[in-house]
């Protein structure tokens, strides 16, 4: 342990230097983008994208972000005040979030949630431990010019996801998809939620699902999910975009026959990636758990890059991580996506902090603020663009 440290420190300091010739390019431009900000903070222009950069207030730029799946479920304002302040300091500007939090019962320990789906009925939560807990964190970001992406279902079973609709509907895991019933109940949550937001100007995008899959199924399972609910979207708010929440699985460009290049998780990146409701492609990055080496990383980046430029979307590296050696690892894919035409920008997995109730979520990828690889990874490279 000890050794690695050092060893981890001495990897910082290179991809420190390196970072810093990164920044010669971008901080002129990126100086411009942060007065932008401040003058521009009450502005009504939706972030959109231009081609393959996304733009937010106007500007044209690459953008840093992160995740906090956590924050709509914290039951105090001053919390989501401090961890929205801390990334305000940062210069990390989007905010990935979960939208959903859905129980089939309702919780006994005053534990939020937006949904219950129980013996085939559904109703949302507009409570105080419901969607206004979410309602907070909008206005709390929008006070701080942060931008978040909010997703309306979990393929996993953390806070509900397709397996609470199914445990209250009936189907498995794939027919969610093409469950009329159960459709029916997940657009009008997803009316419910982007209803109240659409003024909003702390929205970046809106997302379908986080990680949808449906292994074994024909791609045009998802395809035809991915465009009806997309356009659902776009009936009840043309201004923001839309994206599907995917890590990026189905991609012959580049291939190298690995597990997440194939087609068996029921997706087709660049097909899904042409619905015209759909504004921006998504990827993920976890390699460890994809049983692929992080050298896979570069050329997983790339790939999508090119698929993204081949349909003049920009990508998203929207969730990516590693347990150990971030700094140095995250660093490398961090550049890379910067360099590559096509990625417009990434959002890191997962962003850490220490709560009136202690430290948030520990998942062993947290990057905790505070901590050398928050300074490799975000003060160093972020804040000081
Ligand atoms: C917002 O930014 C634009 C430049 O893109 C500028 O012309 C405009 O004056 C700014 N708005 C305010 C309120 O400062
Ligand atoms: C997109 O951003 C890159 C640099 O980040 C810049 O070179 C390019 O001109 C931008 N393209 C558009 C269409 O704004
Ligand atoms: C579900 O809805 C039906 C019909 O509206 C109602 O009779 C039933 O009591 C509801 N069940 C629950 C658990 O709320
Ligand atoms: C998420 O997707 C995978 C692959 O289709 C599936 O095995 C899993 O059961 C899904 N999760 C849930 C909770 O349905
Ligand atoms: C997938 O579905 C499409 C359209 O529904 C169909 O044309 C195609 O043959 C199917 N592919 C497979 C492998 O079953
Ligand atoms: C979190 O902050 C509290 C004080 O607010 C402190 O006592 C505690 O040691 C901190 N925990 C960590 C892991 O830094």
């Amino acid at each position: 342990m000890k050794v690695s440290t050092i060893l981890l420190s001495i990897a910082c300091l290179v991809a420190q230097v390196a970072a810093s010739n990164l920044n010669i390019h971008q901080i002129g431009k990126s100086r411009d983008a942060r007065a932008h900000f401040r003058r521009n903070s009450t502005s009504g222009d939706a972030p959109s994208t231009h081609g393959l950069n996304f733009t937010i207030n106007g500007q044209a730029d690459y953008f840093a972000g992160t995740n906090i799946y956590w924050i709509g479920y914290l039951t105090d304002d001053a919390d989501v005040d401090l961890v929205l302040d801390h990334l305000h300091e940062s210069g990390l500007h989007i905010l990935r979030i979960w939208g959903f939090s859905d129980v089939n019962s309702k919780p006994t320990d005053g534990k939020v949630y937006f949904q219950i789906l129980q013996n085939g009925n559904a109703t949302i939560n507009t409570g105080s431990d419901g969607l206004q807990r979410l309602d907070y964190v909008v206005a709390a970001a929008e006070k701080r010019d942060i931008k978040l992406i909010i997703n309306f279902v979990n393929n996993w079973s953390d806070y509900g996801g397709i397996d609470a609709y199914t445990t209250a509907f009936g189907g498995s895991s794939t027919s969610w998809y093409t469950s009329p019933t159960i459709q029916d109940v997940y657009q009008k949550y997803i009316k419910a939620v982007v209803s109240r937001y659409s003024q909003s100007s702390a929205i970046f995008a809106w997302e379908l699902a986080n990680e949808p899959r449906c292994r074994g199924c024909n791609i045009s399972v998802i395809y035809n999910w991915a465009a009806s609910t997309s356009a659902y979207i776009k009936s009840l708010d043309p201004k923001h975009m839309v994206a599907i929440g995917d890590e990026g699985f189905g991609l012959d460009v580049g291939a190298d026959g690995s597990y997440p290049f194939t087609y068996a998780e029921g997706l087709d990146f660049a097909k899904n990636l042409a619905i015209d409701t759909i504004d921006f492609g998504t990827f993920h990055l976890y390699p460890s758990t994809w049983g692929v080496s992080n050298s896979f990383g570069d050329g997983w980046i790339a790939a999508h890059a090119k698929a993204c430029a081949a349909a003049q979307k920009p990508c998203l590296m929207e969730e990516y991580g590693v347990k150990t050696e971030k700094c140095t690892i995250e660093g490398q894919w961090r550049q890379t996506a910067l360099d590559t035409k096509g990625i417009g920008a990434d959002l890191f997995w997962q962003y850490g902090d220490n709560l009136s109730t202690g430290n948030t979520p520990n998942d062993d990828y947290t990057i905790y603020r505070g901590t050398d690889d928050y300074k490799c990874l975000v003060t160093d490279n972020v804040a000081n663009r």
